[in-house]
């Protein structure tokens, strides 16, 4: 169990000003949110009612795809950033239950999140888990700090899930994805969710309108052309970028839930 932290460019705990970990932790019926992050989250809301169902439907989606990663892929190592607050199905959980020697490198850079890093450490005896307080706009950073953990030699699983809308177009989200992957061993997997501009569209944009005005993280919803442009030269596994729910669900009923997020699982050569 390892954790590294003091990074001079994580976000502030200030509790005036709503977070992103802490709004969807409240989505999620979680606690550990302040008044702020509450009445953004509410704002959200009234935009796009169904927010609370669709971020229950992007855990389920990181459940499934770690587990098909893990069981299918036969990956033993993931790289998890933009973690969030910890909520059931963890990547550790869902990857040490399938395959128990699996290590885990988790990374955010809010500070609340860095706070619960010890229940996200808490894994299987045989596998590894560490934290990374980092910006993944520093993609060299988190690879460095990455392979303590991680043998970069063998195949790595990097979830970046409901993360990359707070990366803006000038911040070149594509560049850093590439950096990510070429640092990597082939067969290795990149792992996405992203919220859509093309599903519940105008809903969708009422709400990015509502956090950006309020949020410290602003927010990029894209469309699935955009999203896809992420996996460039990557094979997408079956059923390729579809609707979160759509992607290899359980069950009908699950398949069927609200879902305004774009998902995509791809190997690299
Ligand atoms: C919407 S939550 C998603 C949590 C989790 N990945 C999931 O899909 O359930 C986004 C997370 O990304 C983190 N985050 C946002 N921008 C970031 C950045 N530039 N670098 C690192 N973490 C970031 C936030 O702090 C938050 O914990």
């Amino acid at each position: 169990m390892t954790s590294e932290t003091g990074s001079e460019e994580s976000a502030s705990l200030d509790t005036g000003v709503p977070h992103v970990a802490r709004v969807y932790n409240y989505w999620l019926g979680g606690t550990d949110n302040f008044a702020a992050d509450r009445a953004a989250g509410e704002q959200a809301m009234r935009a796009f009612p169904a927010i609370a169902l669709s971020a229950r439907s992007n855990r389920a989606f990181l459940a499934r795809a770690v587990h098909f990663l893990a069981e299918e892929a036969g990956i033993r190592q993931f790289l998890d950033i933009g973690t969030g607050i910890p909520s059931a199905n963890n990547t550790h959980q869902v990857a040490q239950a399938a395959a128990p020697q699996a290590r885990v490198v988790y990374v955010d850079y809010d500070p609340i999140v860095l706070r619960h890093a010890q229940a996200l450490l808490a894994g299987s005896s045989e596998g590894q888990t560490s934290y990374i307080e980092a910006d993944l706009r520093d993609p060299r950073r988190i690879i460095d700090g990455a392979a303590a953990t991680l043998d970069l030699g063998q195949p790595v699983a990097v979830m970046l899930l409901a993360i990359l809308q707070h990366i803006g177009d000038d911040d070149d989200p594509y560049q850093i994805v590439a950096t990510l992957m070429e640092a990597l061993a082939p067969g290795s997997y990149l792992t996405i969710s992203h919220p859509a501009s093309d599903i519940d569209a105008e809903a969708m944009a009422k709400m990015a309108a509502a956090l950006n005005q309020t949020m410290a993280e602003k927010v990029t919803f894209r469309d699935r052309d955009a999203v896809g442009r992420f996996f460039t030269g990557l094979d997408l596994a079956e059923p390729g970028l579809v609707q979160a729910s759509k992607w290899r669900p359980a069950s009908e009923a699950e398949a069927n839930r609200p879902a305004a997020l774009w998902a995509g699982v791809a190997e690299t050569r």
